[in-house]
């Protein structure tokens, strides 16, 4: 399973490439604006420092607005994934795009049928998000596990990137159904690393070693 991180804060990515996990980067409209900096200047810095996949998200809403967009975005290096909503003109810019070759992420999946459209379409990626679903009241990792199923049956070549992850069992659940890439926030990351007793085991190996004999 690959580790995207999902942020637009550099010092973020930073972070998580210095933990070893950092195989590529997700952001959206709502990320670039909490970053506080301006579009141009975030996704320069990121693509000149992540070498992996890097999705950057339209803001248009009709194909053609989203082609030019995606030209536009493609600027900023060929890792350059291009985001794009799930939405009728957005499955027209994929299947342009997917015939030039140009990778994309179809975003905001919230049922298996427009994972299904959206591979159909050619999309390189798409995006299940997990922790919106389960804020419904709703089973985010089983839509997940459909959009798995599914793929398998028909043999698409469409990676599941399993968005919108708020805690570890959501990470350990895509990790047994077979997902092929999360995407985390670098704070997941961290509490990926704890257990309570690794903690209290690390503090009992340094109280007795202060008691070995120097
Ligand atoms: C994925 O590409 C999205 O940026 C992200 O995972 C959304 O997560 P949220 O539901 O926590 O905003």
């Amino acid at each position: 399973m690959e580790y995207f991180i999902d942020s637009a804060s550099i010092e973020e990515i930073k972070e998580a490439d210095s933990l070893g996990v950092l195989d590529g980067v997700t952001t959206n409209p709502s990320l670039i604006a909490k970053s506080g900096r301006p579009f141009n200047e975030v996704a320069k810095e990121i693509c000149r420092w992540v070498k992996g996949p890097v999705s950057l998200e339209v803001i248009g809403t009709t194909a053609t607005e989203m082609l030019r967009e995606a030209k536009e975005l493609r600027k900023y290096g060929d890792n350059v994934v291009v985001k794009i909503p799930m939405m009728s003109e957005g499955l027209k810019a994929v299947k342009i795009l997917a015939a030039e070759g140009i990778p994309t992420n179809v975003t905001l999946i919230f049922q298996p049928v427009q994972a299904l459209l959206a591979a159909k379409a050619g999309a390189t990626y798409v995006s299940p998000f997990i922790g919106r679903i389960d804020d419904l009241g709703q089973d985010g990792l089983a839509m997940v596990a459909d959009i798995i199923q599914i793929f398998g049956q028909y043999s698409f070549k469409t990676k599941v990137l399993a968005a919108s992850i708020r805690h570890p069992i959501h990470v350990l659940e895509c990790a047994k159904m077979g997902v092929d890439v999360v995407t985390l926030p670098v704070k997941i990351v961290h509490q990926l690393t704890r257990h309570p007793l690794t903690d209290s085991g690390l503090k009992t190996f340094l109280d007795d070693w202060k008691k070995v004999k120097a």
